[in-house]
């Protein structure tokens, strides 16, 4: 099979995953970013994100065939096939800011002497494509490349397995050639999964699609949670009773407080965006994110109905990700939810398993804020657990042994991750969402 010399531009999650996966199939990789600090970490051998596993991979193949680099000429200079994977955040009025993807696609160009083949993996609208190939003609006519799409669909937490084994591949090339090298790349042999060869516009369309899709599916059960909450009805029941239609599909129905992290809301507004600037009014999304965004206000009304007066009370905050196994704060809910907390009075004892350090950069410790060193120690002489990401060690938690630390035991559950019975019959007072 053949091994390619592969630069991937961008250590973040997509970068790294993608790096890290391809050193263990025998490429050779070279990572760049323009984040020192970064480089300088993972020169280190150290990963600067929490990916469960992109450690153990790396330690195999570090210096063996992967490499990190801050220096544009190295990685440009020395790959065939460039994987983009820099970040393409909100701009303020939703679109996508493509100023970082401009940026590497200028940086590049002096490199492409002979022929690359550049991939666009980082979420951009569509035709961003023809965008990137303009500019490099505009700085250098004489350069010898193309550029492809293959959008990126892992999911924070689970990017090794999601690369490995994804559900699709999607390929969107403007050349045989594209089409020849992205198909050794991912080769039947390693890549037994189906593939979807198409051009470059729509690949990038697939993307966004995708995004919003998923986003709407998860806004329209936390819509019907709030009905089930009205009527008496258990939203999970439901969500299993639709989900086993295989046309509907169980996966994304889970209520909670919504949908966070640095893709959903962005790639949402983006679409929206894309949709006005073709005169096209996507208004079911624009739904989807007015219902995402009232979720916080759910929450918040839950725990003054649960608690009455929240200002004095000692609250322990289960979970600051957005979602678990990671330790991305980007967008979570939790991050909106802690502030309305602390305004309205309460002292907070934060805790997460992975998401403290981030989250103390934006809240740092004080007097009405702590943070725990354990859930156990989160608890102590508190009025209310509230749990905003389901992480795994929230739902094995000894709840009889933490009864006893708390002043009144209370549980305003975010993400559904008890059953009501069991935690009622502990003795606890026990608020879900979407169930009676
Ligand atoms: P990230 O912010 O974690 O990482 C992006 C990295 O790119 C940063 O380290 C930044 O320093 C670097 N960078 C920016 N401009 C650069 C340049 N000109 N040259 C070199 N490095 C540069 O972002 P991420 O979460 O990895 O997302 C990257 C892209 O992938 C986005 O478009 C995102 O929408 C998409 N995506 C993300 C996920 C996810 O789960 N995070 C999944 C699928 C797709
Ligand atoms: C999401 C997509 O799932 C990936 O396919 C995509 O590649 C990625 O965005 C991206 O483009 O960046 P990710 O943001 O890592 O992945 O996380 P998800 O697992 O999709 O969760 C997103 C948010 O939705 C989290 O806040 C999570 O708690 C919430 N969620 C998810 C629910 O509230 N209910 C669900 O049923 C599922």
């Amino acid at each position: 099979m053949k091994r390619f010399k592969i630069g991937v531009v961008g250590a973040g999650y997509v970068g790294l995953t993608t790096a890290i996966c391809f050193s263990e199939l025998g490429h050779h990789v070279i990572c760049y970013d323009k984040d020192t600090e970064k480089i300088k970490k993972l020169k280190e051998g150290k990963i600067p994100i929490y990916e469960p596993g992109l450690e153990d991979i790396l330690k195999k193949t570090y210096q063996k065939n992967i490499f990190f680099t801050d220096k544009p000429e190295e990685i440009y200079a020395n790959s065939e096939v460039i994987f983009i994977c820099v970040g393409t955040p909100e701009m303020p009025d939703g679109s996508a800011d493509l100023s970082y993807i401009e940026a590497c696609s200028i940086e590049l160009t002096s490199y492409l002497k002979e022929y690359k083949l550049i991939v666009e993996k980082s979420t951009v609208p569509v035709r961003t494509a023809e965008w990137i190939e303009r500019t490099i003609k505009l700085y250098n006519p004489h350069a010898d490349f193309d550029v492809a799409s293959n959008p990126e669909f892992l999911k924070e937490g689970s990017g090794i397995k999601d690369f490995f084994q994804p559900d699709r591949i999607v390929l969107g090339v403007s050349s045989e050639r594209a089409k020849k090298i992205l198909l050794e790349i991912y080769n039947e042999k390693e890549f037994p999964y189906p593939k979807i060869i198409t051009d470059v516009k729509t690949a990038e369309l697939i993307k966004h699609a995708s995004n919003s899709f998923l986003a709407l599916k998860i806004s329209y059960i936390n819509m019907v949670a709030n009905f089930c909450e009205k009527v008496g009805v258990d939203v999970d029941v439901v969500a299993e009773g639709m989900g086993l239609d295989r046309r509907i599909g169980r996966e994304f129905l889970k209520a909670g407080i919504g949908w966070g992290g640095s893709c959903f809301p962005k790639d949402v507004k983006a679409f929206i965006k894309m949709a006005e600037e073709n005169h096209e009014d996507f208004s079911i999304l624009k739904e989807a994110y007015k219902i995402n965004e009232k979720r916080i206000d759910h929450f918040i009304e839950k725990v003054k109905k649960t608690l009455w007066v929240i200002k004095g009370k000692r609250l322990a905050i289960w979970g600051l990700s957005f979602k678990p196994n990671t330790d991305d704060i980007r967008e979570s809910p939790a991050i909106k939810i802690i502030p309305r907390l602390l305004n309205a009075g309460a002292y907070l004892k934060l805790y997460d398993p992975e998401a403290m350090e981030n989250t103390k950069k934006i809240i740092p410790p004080n007097v009405n804020v702590n943070y725990a060193d354990s859930i156990e120690e989160s608890v102590k002489e508190s009025h209310a657990i509230l749990i905003l990401t389901d992480w795994d060690e929230f739902k094995n938690a000894n709840l009889p042994t933490l009864k006893k630390y708390m002043i009144t035991p209370i549980i305003i559950d975010g993400r559904n991750i008890y059953d009501p019975k069991k935690v009622r019959e502990l003795g606890f007072l026990y608020v879900p969402t979407g169930k009676p």
